[in-house]
């Protein structure tokens, strides 16, 4: 009975196993896909930079600034709110990160808390948009 007592450690050890490799990796990433090479879903219509607009007036004014140059009143003290209208960060961003930005909040301090819960996914696009027509449209 040694071979079966040592065959069912093994099945044992297997599982500790396989759920340890399926839960650590989903202690720290979440199940988002990557971020950056996601791909914006709703084209920048008049309509959804308005959509945008609308948004952020109610959800980012207070931090970002009326004109979104980073000079919101109510930004947490020693907290930085980007300059939404600077086309050189612009340039370097993808929608999707962008998009992850708004959803997830950005680190490593977490002034800016994610929207997740606040907004879908179609009206963070709508930002997106709002955002990217906030650039000169050299940037562009
Ligand atoms: C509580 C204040 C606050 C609110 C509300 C807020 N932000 Fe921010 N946001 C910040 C701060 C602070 C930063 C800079 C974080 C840093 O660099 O550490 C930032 C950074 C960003 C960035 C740059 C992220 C990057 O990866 O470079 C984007 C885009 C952005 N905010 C968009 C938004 C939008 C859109 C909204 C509304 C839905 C919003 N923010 C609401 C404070 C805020």
């Amino acid at each position: 009975m040694r071979s079966s007592s040592g065959s069912s450690l093994i099945v044992f050890l297997s599982l500790v196993l396989i759920v340890l490799i399926a839960v650590v990796p989903g202690a720290q990433s979440s199940t988002d896909p990557p971020a950056k090479p996601l791909k914006n879903p709703v084209a920048s219509s008049a309509k959804s930079v308005a959509a945008g607009q609308e948004l952020y007036q109610k959800y980012c004014k207070h931090c970002h600034g009326d004109t979104a140059k980073g000079d919101g009143t109510l930004a947490p003290s020693g907290s930085h709110p980007r300059n939404l209208t600077d086309e050189a960060w612009q340039r370097k961003l993808t929608d999707g990160e962008m998009f992850a930005s708004i959803r997830d909040g950005v680190g490593p301090k977490f002034q800016m808390k994610g929207f997740r819960s606040k907004l879908t996914p179609q009206e963070m696009w709508h930002l997106v948009n709002y955002v990217r027509s906030l650039a000169p449209k050299s940037s562009r």
